[in-house]
């Protein structure tokens, strides 16, 4: 397949490692997937949905102690723990590589290996990378098959190239005491051991195009950063592209296919999504930033996707796409989550395996963090730039998070370097898309906390850098919150499609047209700043006073907490950013 020296001596090692009966080259065919799909079929892996409703549609249940990221079996594993940072698990590689063996060791026992040639972007942009996924698990090929580009041509544009990056994925017996999901940054490796769910094994995704490939960027001068990426165009016909970084489960591929409000589509606002949860941006020649989406599908939440809160994601899993951890309905083999509809099946089988009756049971069907993975390709929004892979220059960086309290529905930081600081001083609250609790505020900056490969101090350093270079040409950056409550705890902001009317405001801002009032946060529209037009009756003007109010004390006592998140970074904190908490808290006084 390949004559790539340093790829065939790491398949040698990995091989004498694992032991396998057989090994398969996944070559990108229709056939090969296919002859994969019936195997998996025949074994139980996956269940072969109704063909006429969703061609090409199966489900999969994962083990029920491995249904979401874990983020306290991550490692970070540079050779200096500071260069891991204080937000990162860190192991030392030579102890680590030994500890992974040992657990790896024989492990393909009387099974495949399969060997994923992959690349993250559009193959043979500037913008794209080479992986190899070496796998046990069939899942994960035809996930990664969705997710990725996958096949012989990868061969073709590495060459004989050493810069790919190497990926070890063994299932073992999915045993939660001896799960890691470990990167190498200084050699582009990634060990995945003992789980089988998407965030933890498809490499590509958070392992590759997040941890590893933010350590790249800095390293070679860009970014990689978990944003979606999404095209607006305006009634004059002029599209501009904005990306945006929320934490896990809080509304990314949500805002990355949303539906214009009835009155924006009639003046013929139209969105194209390019991406739902990565971009990676360089600056281009024009001295813009200009992003591609590596990936080349959507690995998304299915619970709360309906044909209102999400019709293209609806659309989007319609044919070609594996379910993950949903609810069967057994009289028609379709799927079924909490929230697609008023009408669960009585004949069901939860996301457990276990009979089900949605009409009568008090428990779930689906698990809160099940998952769809489908072609981008299927989305009916996708952007026609979303194959080109020379990017597309980015007008607006926004920031988000869940805040039930303190933080406005939308602000404006001050330029640049204070924009850095509202990213660095991300919170939100915890989701089911990582184990561990539900609902917690933590920092989380730039959505990152989970992700970054290296030293946080030195990722915001990064971006500092970033905007000297940028110059007058960056991105504006903004902040976003759809999930402030009420005191009854209900969302005071009806969020998704409606959110389109926070992004025209935050465009004008960016063409200089829009009005605001200057809080000591930033910028902050007034209720008459955002056009409501349709949606009075659900919103009044007192509700948007609310939902954009600065409170002062709130703030103060958040300056206070921001000091002791930056206390971690220690020196390596940049000392624009300490110079901007300074300055908020004289705001404040
Ligand atoms: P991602 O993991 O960042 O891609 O998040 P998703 O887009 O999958 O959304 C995660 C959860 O947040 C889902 O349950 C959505 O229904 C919910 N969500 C997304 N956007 C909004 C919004 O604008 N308002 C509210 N209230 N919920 C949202
Ligand atoms: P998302 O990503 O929740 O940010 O879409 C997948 C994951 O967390 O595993
Ligand atoms: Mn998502």
């Amino acid at each position: 397949m390949t004559n790539n020296q340093s790829v065939l001596s790491w398949l040698q090692k990995v091989k004498d490692l694992v032991k396998p009966a057989d090994v398969m080259w996944i070559d990108g065919t229709e056939e090969q997937l296919e002859m994969l799909r019936k195997t998996a079929v025949q074994t139980g892996e996956m269940i072969k949905l109704n063909q006429e409703k969703m061609p090409g549609c199966y489900l999969h249940r994962t083990a029920e102690n491995d249904v979401a990221r874990v983020e306290g079996r991550t490692f970070i594993c540079s050779r200096k723990e500071e260069d891991a940072g204080p937000t990162n698990h860190w192991m030392d590689p030579q102890k680590c590589y030994k500890m992974l063996f040992d657990i790896a060791r024989g492990s393909y026992a009387g099974r495949t290996m399969y060997i994923i040639p992959y690349s993250m972007g559009p193959v043979g942009s500037p913008f794209a990378k080479v992986g190899v996924e070496v796998t046990d698990s069939i899942y994960v090929v035809l996930n990664m098959s969705i997710m990725t580009r996958v096949g012989n041509k990868i061969w073709d544009v590495l060459g004989d190239s050493n810069d790919w990056v190497r990926g070890l994925h063994c299932k073992c017996n999915v045993d939660p005491d001896k799960r890691y999901i470990c990167q190498f940054p200084e050699d582009n490796t990634i060990i995945s051991v003992n789980s089988a769910y998407g965030g933890n094994v498809l490499l590509g995704k958070k392992c590759f195009a997040l941890r590893i490939a933010s350590y790249q960027g800095k390293q070679e001068g860009w970014m990689a950063e978990h944003m979606l990426i999404l095209g607006i165009q305006n009634p004059k016909g002029e599209i501009k592209y904005v990306s945006a970084a929320f934490p896990s489960g809080c509304g990314k591929t949500n805002l990355a296919m949303l539906i214009p409000p009835e009155g924006f589509r009639k003046k013929g606002y139209k969105i194209f999504t390019v991406g739902d949860d990565i971009a990676w941006m360089r600056i281009g020649p024009d001295g813009r930033l200009w992003a591609i989406n590596p990936e080349n599908g959507f690995f998304g939440i299915a619970p709360g996707t309906n044909n209102k809160s999400n019709p293209n994601a609806l659309a989007t899993t319609r044919k070609g796409t594996i379910f993950t951890n949903v609810a069967l309905n057994k009289d028609d083999n379709t799927v079924w989550w909490e929230g697609l509809d008023k009408n669960p099946p009585e004949n069901g089988v939860d996301w457990k395996g276990r009979p089900w009756n949605g009409k009568t049971s008090k428990e779930k069907g689906a698990h809160p963090n099940s998952r769809f993975t489908a072609p981008a390709k299927n989305c009916p929004c996708i952007s026609p730039e979303f194959d080109k892979g020379t990017g597309v220059p980015i007008s607006a960086i926004i920031f988000g998070g869940r805040r039930a309290q303190t933080t406005p529905l939308v602000y404006q930081s001050r330029g640049w370097n204070n924009g850095v600081f509202v990213g660095s001083i991300m919170a939100s609250e915890t989701t089911a898309a990582a184990s561990g609790a539900v609902g917690v505020v933590r920092r989380d900056p730039m959505a990152m906390l989970p992700f970054c490969g290296y030293n946080m101090g030195d990722y915001f350093a990064h971006w500092i850098e970033m905007g000297k270079k940028l110059g007058d040409k960056a991105p504006k950056i903004f902040n976003v919150n759809w999930f402030r409550l009420d005191k009854d705890g209900n969302f005071l902001w009806p969020g998704f499609g409606d959110n389109l009317r926070v992004l025209d405001w935050i465009l004008d801002r960016c063409d200089g047209k829009a009005n605001s009032v200057e809080t000591p946060i930033g910028y902050v529209p007034t209720p008459e700043d955002i056009d409501m037009t349709g949606l009075e009756d659900a919103v009044s003007p007192e509700t948007m006073k609310d939902i954009l109010t600065v409170d002062k004390d709130q703030w103060r006592k958040e300056a206070d907490a921001i000091t002791e998140h930056y206390k971690k970074f220690g020196d390596r904190l940049p000392k624009e950013l300490s110079a901007e908490l300074a300055a908020l808290k004289q705001r404040l006084q």
